[in-house]
């Protein structure tokens, strides 16, 4: 049995803390895509812990975590990340395991990815310069090096100058950029070996076969739904499938072996990077927002762009996903303010749109139609009940809920594992966690 928790929005909806959150119900925890352009944060115990490749699980030590072969890696990112959990006493062995069908994130994909955005100017997607795209453009294009090579020293040096030759000429010829050296390249992955070779494995088998005995398995997606390289604002996206489907693809198990979709939504808006944002707030009532939501990129360090809810958006993620139930995070963000805006629908030049759009030139001249919520001035980060929330922060989580036609379960109010209110009682989340 297993379940998917997805970002609705365009990413940073806050899947960390609810990943970790719900590890308690799951046996494994499993990332399907992405690479370590995500970042993940858990406040436990007051302390700060962000994971980028590694699921969000791996801080319950009794659980085992899966980086499955949807996902990138970048080996020094990984390598990276063992060193920081092993200071913080957490111990990986016996308890990770990487698909040896994960592709390899090369230098020559972060300079290329470097050289593009800088050659778009203006246009550029805003990535973060973690070598994503080009690496999944190899992928696709059945040039890509997997971490099964890494352990082959023969192949994987023939494929690195091999790769190499192409990509300088790339790099030289179109964007004037310096060559790089496959030797030195093929030096500093091999010298990895000992570090990565015991997490390897096929995991996709794995997952399976713990699945087959009765074990739970959570898949945890990175980015957020509008980032899908299908389904999302293309292409101001990320180059993966962040939506629920994508598990399948990214870890090798069959749909029919899904229970239920965990949809992650913020209480508002964000988004890191350019593309169009038709509740964008530039305005003071943004900054209140980043400022209290201490919105700023736990990958990059960016100022995220933060705006009211959009309505569209989730209920366009809830079809997509197929969402069970609905999370909201940073409901305590609005505590203080005196008027809340929610958006329910768009209009496109003067016609109501019934669908979310699929082109970026529409959805940029969008105008939102808003809908006016009072604010419920009281702090609500120390509510541990629904019943309790005051009247009008109830009211509005209703709206949200009617609008995107999916029950709410979950509420955080804070970025610590305690500061959360869940509807125990509702059946969907019964369900999955039976
Ligand atoms: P993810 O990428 O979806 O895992 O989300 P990020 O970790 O990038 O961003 C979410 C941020 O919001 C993190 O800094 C979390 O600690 C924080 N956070 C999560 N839930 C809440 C909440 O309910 N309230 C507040 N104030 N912060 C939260
Ligand atoms: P988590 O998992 C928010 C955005 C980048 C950029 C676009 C493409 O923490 O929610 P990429 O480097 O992936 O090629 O960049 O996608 N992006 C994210 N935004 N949260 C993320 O991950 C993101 N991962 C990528 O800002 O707009
Ligand atoms: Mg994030």
């Amino acid at each position: 049995m297993s379940v998917v928790i997805v970002g609705t929005q365009w990413g940073d909806e806050g899947k960390g803390k609810i990943v970790d959150l719900v590890t308690e119900r799951f046996d494994v925890v499993a990332r399907y895509q992405g690479g370590h352009n995500a970042g993940h944060t858990v406040i436990l115990k007051g302390k700060k812990y962000v994971l980028h490749l590694i699921p969000s699980g791996i801080l319950h030590p009794e659980k085992a975590c899966v980086i499955g072969n949807g996902v990138v890696l970048d080996p020094f990112a990984l390598v990276e990340e063992f060193k920081f959990l092993e200071e913080q006493g957490i111990e990986l062995e016996g308890r990770l395991l990487i698909s040896n069908r994960c592709h390899l994130i090369m230098p020559y994909h972060t300079a290329l990815e470097a050289a593009e955005e800088k050659r778009l100017d203006k246009n550029k997607i805003g990535t973060t310069s973690r070598g994503i795209g080009p690496c999944y453009e190899d992928k696709m294009g059945r040039r890509g090096i997997r971490l099964d090579e890494l352990f082959m020293p023969e192949v994987f040096a023939q494929r690195v100058r091999d790769n190499v030759a192409f990509k300088n000429q790339i790099l030289t010829r179109v964007y004037g950029w310096k060559p790089l050296d496959a030797d030195e390249i093929v030096d500093r992955y091999q010298a990895l070996v000992p570090t990565i070779r015991p997490y390897v494995a096929d995991t996709s088998d794995y997952l399976n076969q713990v699945i087959r005995e009765g074990k739970r398995v959570l898949f945890e997606g990175a980015q957020g739904t509008l980032l899908d390289v299908d389904h999302g604002t293309y292409p101001f996206v990320t180059s993966s499938n962040a939506t629920a489907g994508g598990a399948c693809i990214g870890t090798g198990v069959a749909p029919s072996e899904i229970r239920g979709v965990i949809g992650i939504s913020k209480a508002y808006t964000t988004r890191v990077g350019e593309g169009p944002f038709p509740t964008e707030l530039n305005n003071e009532i943004g900054e209140k927002i980043r400022d209290r939501g201490q919105e700023y990129g736990a990958s990059t360090g960016r100022p995220r762009r933060c705006g009211w809810f959009d309505g569209v958006v989730v209920r366009y993620a809830a079809q997509i996903n197929g969402l069970s139930t609905l999370v909201i995070t940073k409901l305590d963000v609005l505590d203080d303010l005196d008027e809340i805006l929610i958006c329910t629908g768009y209009r496109y030049r003067g016609q109501l749109l019934e669908h979310f759009p699929t082109t970026i030139q529409v959805l940029a001249e969008v105008e939102p139609v808003y809908e006016s919520h009072p604010g419920w001035k009281e702090d609500t980060s120390t509510i541990k009940d629904y019943r309790d929330l005051p009247e009008a922060a109830r009211r509005y989580l209703d709206r949200l809920s009617e609008l995107v036609e999916t029950d709410i379960s979950i509420i955080s109010t804070g970025p610590d594992r305690e500061e959360t209110i869940v509807l125990e009682e509702s059946p969907r989340l019964q369900k999955m966690f039976a």
